[in-house]
C-alpha cells in the first residue's frame, strides 16, 4: 500500500472529525517517528503533548506487558492489588489527599466539574441548581457536550447545542474581569489552564495564577487547574502552576501522566474536596484499572529519573532564541514556556502555517499548525541540545523556502 493508499482508506471508513498533515505513520522510537515508507521525523507534535517521555520508552512498554500478562482490568466493582499503589504513589508525587483516576482528559475536566459543583452545594451552602463556574475565553478542555459548553471557539460548539448551563466567561489573563465575576456567591469555581495550549500556546503574565489563585481563596471558590496539556515537565516545570508556586485545588492531569502508552487521567484533590463525591455517584469502567495504573506510574518514574522538567526548560530557552533569530517576515511572533512553544505564521504568497508544516515535513519534522496561523512545536522532552539544534535547523531550512 501506499500512503495515498493509507489515507483514502481512512477518509472512506473513518469519520472526518480531523484534518491530519498527509503522513502516514508506523513506528515510534524516542523523538523520532517513521512512515510506511521507512522515512524518518523528529516528532514536535508529541500527540498534543501526551508522548513527553518519548515514543515507546522500554521502561512504559515494559510496565504495560508486564502487566498485560497479570490482569488487566477488574472495574472498580473489586478492590485490585495496583489500584491502591497507583493512588499512593500519584497522591504523593503531586502532594494531594486523594485522586479519582479516569482515562481520557475530557473525562478528567468533567469530573473536575461535578467534583466542583457538588463541593458548591454540600460544602459552601449554594444553593441547589445554582453553581456557577468561571471559564476563561479561548480555553481548551475538549469535546463533551458540558465542555463545549464552557467553549467561546465556534468550531468547537456551533451546532451542538442545547448546551449545559452555570458557566460563566472572562478574559483570559484579565484579573480586573474575575474579581467582578467572584463577587457573585453562586460561583463555586474558577477553571483555567496555566498556558492555554490549543489556543495558541497563549502564556499568562507571569503572577496572574498567583493571584488568582489568591482572589479565588478568599472568595471560598475552587481554584481548578487544567493541567492536561501542561503538566508533567512540559512546560519546564513539574506542572505549569509550580512556576508560581500555585497548589490548585483541584488538578485536572491527562496526556502525559501515561507517556502516550494507554490512556490514563487523573483527579487529584484534598478530603474536604475529593470527599463529597459517595459511592455510586461517579466512576468509569476503566478508571483506574491495573494496567493503566502500572502504565502511568512508571511514566511518572521516567519524568524524574531523567530529569525532563530540567530539559524542557534549557532547551525550550534555546528554542525560543533560534525561533526569534530567524530573519523572515512570516514570522510574527514566538512564544512559550519550556518545551511547549509556538511560533504565529504570517501568510506570505498565499502560502500558509499549514504549507510551512507540509515543508518541514518533507524536510523531516513534523508538526501542526492549531487555529490556522500558529504552530505548535512541543518535541518530546527526552530531545537533546544536539537533535534539537538538528531540528531547528530543520525549521529553518524550511522557513527560509518560503522566502
Ligand atoms: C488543556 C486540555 N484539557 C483537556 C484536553 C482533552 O483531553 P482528551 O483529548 O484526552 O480528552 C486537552 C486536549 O488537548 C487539553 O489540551
Amino acid at each position: 500500500m501506499t500512503p495515498a493508499d493509507y489515507i483514502a482508506r481512512e477518509d472512506k471508513y473513518g469519520a472526518h472529525n480531523y484534518h491530519p498533515l498527509p503522513v502516514v505513520l508506523e513506528k515510534g522510537e524516542g523523538i523520532y517517528v517513521w512512515d510506511v515508507e521507512g522515512k524518518k521525523y523528529f516528532d514536535f507534535l508529541s500527540a498534543y503533548s501526551a508522548v513527553n517521555q518519548g515514543h515507546c520508552h522500554p521502561r512504559i512498554i515494559n510496565a504495560l506487558t508486564e502487566q498485560a500478562k497479570e490482569l488487566t482490568l477488574t472495574s472498580r466493582a473489586f478492590y485490585s492489588s495496583v489500584l491502591g499503589e497507583f493512588e499512593e504513589y500519584m497522591t504523593k508525587y503531586f502532594g494531594f489527599d486523594k485522586v479519582l483516576p479516569m482515562n481520557t482528559g475530557a473525562e478528567a475536566d468533567e469530573t473536575a466539574l461535578k467534583l466542583c459543583r457538588r463541593w458548591g452545594y454540600d460544602v459552601k451552602g449554594i444553593p441547589e441548581n445554582e453553581a456557577k463556574i468561571i471559564v476563561c475565553a479561548e480555553n481548551f478542555h475538549g469535546r463533551t457536550i458540558t465542555i463545549i459548553s464552557m467553549s467561546t471557539d465556534p468550531d468547537s460548539y456551533k451546532g451542538f447545542g442545547p448546551f449545559t448551563p452555570g458557566f460563566v466567561t472572562v478574559p483570559y489573563n484579565d484579573l480586573d474581569a474575575l474579581a467582578k465575576e467572584l463577587e457573585d456567591p453562586n460561583v463555586a469555581g474558577f477553571l483555567v489552564e496555566p498556558i492555554q495550549g490549543e489556543a495558541g500556546v497563549y502564556v499568562p503574565d507571569a503572577g496572574y495564577l498567583k493571584k488568582a489563585s489568591e482572589m479565588c481563596k478568599e472568595k471560598n471558590v475552587l481554584f481548578i487547574a487544567d493541567e492536561v496539556q501542561t503538566g508533567i515537565a512540559r512546560t519546564g516545570k513539574l506542572l505549569a502552576c509550580d512556576h508560581e508556586d500555585v497548589k490548585p485545588d483541584i488538578l485536572i492531569l491527562g496526556k502525559a501522566i501515561s507517556g502516550g502508552v494507554f490512556p490514563v487521567s487523573a483527579v487529584l484533590a484534598n478530603d474536604d474536596v475529593m470527599l463529597v463525591i459517595k459511592p455510586g455517584e461517579h466512576g468509569s469502567t476503566y478508571g483506574g484499572n491495573p494496567l493503566g495504573c502500572k502504565v502511568a506510574m512508571a511514566a511518572l518514574d521516567v519524568i524524574k529519573d531523567e530529569n525532563l522538567a530540567d530539559n524542557s526548560e534549557r532547551l525550550g530557552k534555546i528554542f525560543r532564541e533560534e525561533m526569534l533569530s530567524i530573519d523572515s517576515d512570516m514570522i510574527e511572533l514566538v512564544r512559550g514556556k519550556g518545551l511547549l512553544n509556538a511560533v504565529a505564521i504570517k501568510p506570505k504568497n498565499g502560502k500558509t502555517a499549514w504549507d510551512v508544516c507540509v515543508a518541514m515535513k518533507e524536510n523531516g519534522l513534523i508538526a501542526k499548525p492549531t487555529h490556522e496561523h500558529i504552530i505548535r512545536f512541543a518535541p518530546p522532552l527526552v530531545i537533546n541540545e544536539e537533535q534539537l539544534r538538528e531540528a531547528i535547523a530543520i525549521i529553518k531550512k524550511t522557513i527560509a523556502q518560503f522566502a
